[in-house]
């Protein structure tokens, strides 16, 4: 993909720069962010703005409360993080348009920043509402995309905004797409991708369209169930997101008569009724009351082995119940493995990149992308509208 026109050419200055990030973080119920992660990805872009002397303007979601005001996705944690991490004082607008936020915007300092309350606390958010949108760019001059989380959202943020300003990708996402076309224009190859984790029928897209694209598709987690299904295998009490036979069908007939190989799991790890510890099995020979919750030795030799020699890694999800270290196996493993193998290895969304860190191996990925639904779609090859709407370099 082109690079787009990026915030090192913006005249910020004493300007309001709409600044859109994506700080849908996770609150630990005590008031606090959980994981300020995405705050600190999103510094770079900041600093450089309280360093060329803007009055920074920052807009984000948090979570889902579908268009109305609801306390419990507040982004007051956010502001008093956010400040902290910044050594400066960042009020919090009630919300995110009408009066208290464009007087908060115009007695802004150069150097200085506002953060506007949920976007989504109005239906118009996600609708791209042009009154909204409208609503929202009276508060600046200049708009700034940095939330590449976001970028696959046609939202008034995302893509009504840079209809009224102009409009510049943050530092941030300048990084995402330089990084991300690494895997879409021409990946160097053996091109392996591992996709675990348990978004079924979310990850499916993905797959599809890297069949004949992908050297190699390593496939665990749930989402390797209704692939085993479709081969006949019989997986006791594993639970199987249903309605996904046909695609899965077709996937593995395309896939067969293309370049991708498709490796699945060929034993897994089961938890049976209370009392028993987990055991081992063969895919084909579960006992009836077992569910599946990691790959298991033999996959995991077989999935290094794939591995071995390929160029470039895109890995997205756990290929187990990672959360539960009895679980971890799988995962940590195939990760250990990676780090012995030479080229460019990306993971993508939070999920893989928590169970990387907490696994201490977070250093074998050299990029770990900040979107999770965003970085799918990018790696997919579809065209994102929050990227689209932006000028190219
Ligand atoms: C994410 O967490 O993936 C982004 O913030 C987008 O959130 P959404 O899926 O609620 O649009």
């Amino acid at each position: 993909m082109k690079a787009k026109r990026g915030i090192g050419s913006a005249p910020v200055r004493g300007r309001r720069v709409l600044v859109r990030v994506d700080f849908n973080v996770p609150l630990d119920g005590r008031g606090g962010v959980a994981d300020d992660r995405r705050i600190v990805e999103a510094l770079p872009t900041l600093n450089h703005l309280r360093a060329a002397g803007a009055r920074t303007i920052l807009l984000t979601h948090l979570g889902r409360p579908g268009g109305v005001r609801d306390p419990r996705y507040s982004l007051r944690p956010v502001a008093h993080r956010l400040s902290a991490i910044l050594g400066q004082p960042v009020p919090l607008a009630d919300d995110a348009v009408g009066i208290q936020a464009i007087e908060l915007s115009v007695r802004l300092g150069n150097g200085e920043f506002l953060l506007l309350e949920n976007l989504r606390f109005h239906a118009g958010e996600e609708t791209n509402d042009p009154g909204f949108a409208g609503q929202l760019s009276r508060l600046g001059e200049l708009f700034v995309e940095e939330a590449f989380g976001t970028v696959h959202r046609a939202h008034a943020s995302t893509v009504g905004i840079p209809q009224h300003l102009p409009s510049f990708a943050g530092l941030l996402v300048e990084r995402e797409i330089r990084e991300l076309s690494r895997l879409v224009d021409a990946p160097e190859r053996p091109y392996a991708v591992v996709v675990g984790g348990a978004k079924v029928a979310d990850k499916l897209p993905l797959l599809a369209s890297l069949v004949g694209r992908a050297d190699s598709l390593l496939i665990g987690g749930a989402l390797a169930f209704p692939f085993l299904a479709a081969q006949g295998a019989r997986l006791g009490a594993t639970p199987i997101e249903p309605g996904l036979e046909r695609a899965v069908d077709e996937l593995l007939a395309r896939a067969g008569s293309s370049r991708t190989q498709v490796v699945l799991p060929s034993d897994l790890v089961v938890e049976r009724p209370a009392g028993e510890a987990p055991s081992v099995h063969p895919t084909d020979a579960l006992p009836a009351d077992a569910v599946a919750r990691d790959i298991g030795p033999a996959t995991r030799e077989k999935f290094a082995r794939a591995l071995a020699g390929s160029k470039t890694v895109f890995w997205n999800g756990p290929l187990g119940l990672a959360e539960d270290p009895r679980f971890a196996g799988g995962t940590r493993d195939v990760i250990g493995q990676l780090a012995g193998i030479p080229g460019f290895h990306v993971a993508a969304g939070g999920d893989t990149a928590r169970v990387a860190a907490d696994l201490g191996v977070a250093t074998v990925f050299q990029f770990i992308s900040t979107g999770g639904g965003a970085s799918l779609e990018f790696v997919e090859g579809a065209e994102l509208p929050g990227l689209a709407v932006l000028p190219d370099a």
